[in-house]
């Protein structure tokens, strides 16, 4: 194991030390934003027996740590207290529902109500008697059966809300409907389903926004067989209660993008009403080994908080990008402007501290001539085009991005770029976040990854890439937040505290930087 405080990050939630899994309950009440966490606070490992860590912010940037809301201690979570939501009531009154692993280890459903509402902290929570409010049903594993959403309410007035399972292999996103937030009746329908997926954990189902006069709204699921978070668009039939995706790809759950194509799990999102906006959390695991985390003594991290919209150029998916709050943080500030980058161009972004940085790039692509022919195999599978095509040669329009926490000899670098091809039907962006020469260091995770963005790139003639970087993560928005990537990364070179930013061509054709603004960024106050 390598120990070293400089994996720890400066400006994305983490505990003061120990393990940290899925946000949990984000909610925004009375001037404060909430935010709780999935939480060991007796190690750096995950343990089934876990509790709700909590802390407050004014700004989701600084925050201040309050005790546990949460820990195993009735019958109804005995075994642990697991994932859940928030909903405010009318009356401006909040309600957390979660999991609860009972004395037999059943997932079970159950409501906790602040002790007390004057405490604008919200410190202490009650679990009223009457709890369980929903146990799992007949023909369902009592094991996959959890993490109930947000709640909302129906224009017949009942509260609804979904909890994720899985029957004969099939994700299902369970709808129950309330009258008093106690008593739970489960729907005949699920809100959604599909073939084939497995167990849908920490659904979450939101509107996103209008387009043409219809709210679109957001199905989003944590696949628990791949560990990845995937989203689906399409409305709610309010008659029939269930979701309706946009096209024959929400029934098929192999065709939904992924929210993030890295390290991103279990997250979910919240109605800001002090900004009217939505808000998203994600959890981003650790890449090393648990040897690793037990020796620097904390695991896991929360992404920066990002904004979700709906696109606005036709409606048709997912934007995301990190809150405003978080360019408080932004101090020095370089620019670079119309920079050629011929083939083989290597150049380096000077003045950044590296290993606390947010860098946004504009790359103009002058000439098509010379992209690459797509192979329409390879959509199924981006990571393995990444890792096949690489960062380091052997392109046309492409590769080019940035090498970021780079030693001098690039011995060490984590590679975030775009790859440009001709495909039938107009041209494919490949985006690729690559961490195999990210550490020098062999027993760690270092996959490459990679998403395709949905952009024009044609009629747009150029591409945005926007990456932050926080000792042990690099987190890159690709064409305006259309494609995310979120890496772990261990360099051992950042304790030496000599790492370099570079922008880079390794395409045949020329591409330009139109331009480039970076800042370090200052630390956070979060423990
Ligand atoms: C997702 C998850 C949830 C569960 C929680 C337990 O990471 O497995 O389904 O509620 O973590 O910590």
């Amino acid at each position: 194991p390598m120990v070293s405080s400089e994996f720890r990050t400066a400006y994305h939630f983490q505990p003061s030390r120990y393990w940290m899994n899925d946000p949990n309950a984000p909610m925004y009440y009375k001037g404060l934003y909430h935010f709780f966490y999935q939480h060991n606070p007796d190690g750096p490992l995950w343990t089934a027996n876990i509790s709700w860590g909590h802390s407050v912010s004014t700004d989701l940037i600084h925050w201040t740590a309050l005790e546990l809301a949460l820990t195993p201690s009735r019958p109804f979570d005995i075994s642990g207290c697991w994932s859940g939501s928030a909903t405010i009531l009318p009356g401006d009154k909040p309600v957390i529902v979660y999991t609860g692993l009972d004395t037999v280890s059943r997932e079970v459903q159950n409501v906790a109500y602040p002790k007390d509402l004057s405490d604008p902290f919200l410190r202490q929570w009650t679990k009223p008697d009457y709890n369980p409010i929903i146990v799992p049903f007949e023909g369902i594993d009592v094991t996959l059966f959890r993490d109930p959403s947000t709640a909302w309410q129906g224009k017949d007035g009942l509260w609804r809300l979904i909890v994720g399972t899985v029957m004969n292999g099939d994700g299902k996103a369970i709808l129950y409907r309330s009258h008093d937030f106690a008593t739970w009746v489960r729907a005949e329908d699920p809100l959604h389903f599909t073939n084939g997926s497995g167990m849908w954990e920490c659904v979450d189902f939101v509107p996103l926004g209008e387009w043409e006069g219809v709210t679109k709204y957001l199905l989003k699921v944590s696949m628990y067989n791949a560990l990845h978070d995937h989203y689906t668009l399409g409305t709610y039939d309010e008659e029939r209660d269930v979701f309706v995706g946009d096209d024959a790809s929400s029934n098929d759950y192999r065709m939904w993008p992924r929210v993030d194509y890295g390290s991103i799990y279990a997250s979910k999102t919240f109605f800001d009403g002090a900004k009217q906006r939505r808000i998203w959390w994600g959890w981003s695991n650790e890449s090393d080994s648990a040897a690793d985390d037990l020796a620097k003594g904390w695991a896991g991290i929360q992404a920066v908080p990002r904004v979700f919209t709906l696109d606005r150029t036709d409606g048709k998916r997912l934007i995301q990008w990190p809150v405003e709050e978080l360019e408080s943080l932004r101090r020095e500030k370089i620019t670079m402007k119309n920079i050629e980058l011929r083939t083989g161009s290597l150049v380096e972004v000077r003045g950044l501290s590296v290993s606390q940085a947010d860098v946004e790039v504009e790359f103009e692509l002058p000439s098509f001539v010379g992209a690459e022919t797509f192979d329409e195999n390879w959509i199924v599978d981006p990571p393995k085009l990444c890792r096949e095509k690489g960062a380091y040669g052997n392109g046309g329009v492409g590769p080019f991005g940035l090498l970021v926490l780079a030693a001098d000899s690039l011995e060490e670098n984590t590679a975030v770029f775009f790859r440009v091809f001709r495909a039938d039907q107009g041209y494919k962006v490949l985006m690729c976040a690559d961490q195999r020469r990210s550490s020098k260091r062999n027993e760690l995770y270092k996959p490459a990854s990679g998403g395709f963005v949905d952009v024009d790139i044609k009629k747009d003639g150029k591409i945005s890439l926007r990456t932050l970087i926080d000792h042990s993560v690099v987190e890159s928005f690709g064409g305006g937040g259309r494609t995310v990537i979120t890496s772990r990364v261990y360099p051992t070179l950042l304790l030496k505290g000599n790492t370099h930013v570079y922008a880079f061509n390794y395409g045949t054709e020329t591409v330009k930087i139109s331009e480039l603004n970076a800042w370090n960024m200052s630390q956070a106050q979060i423990s």
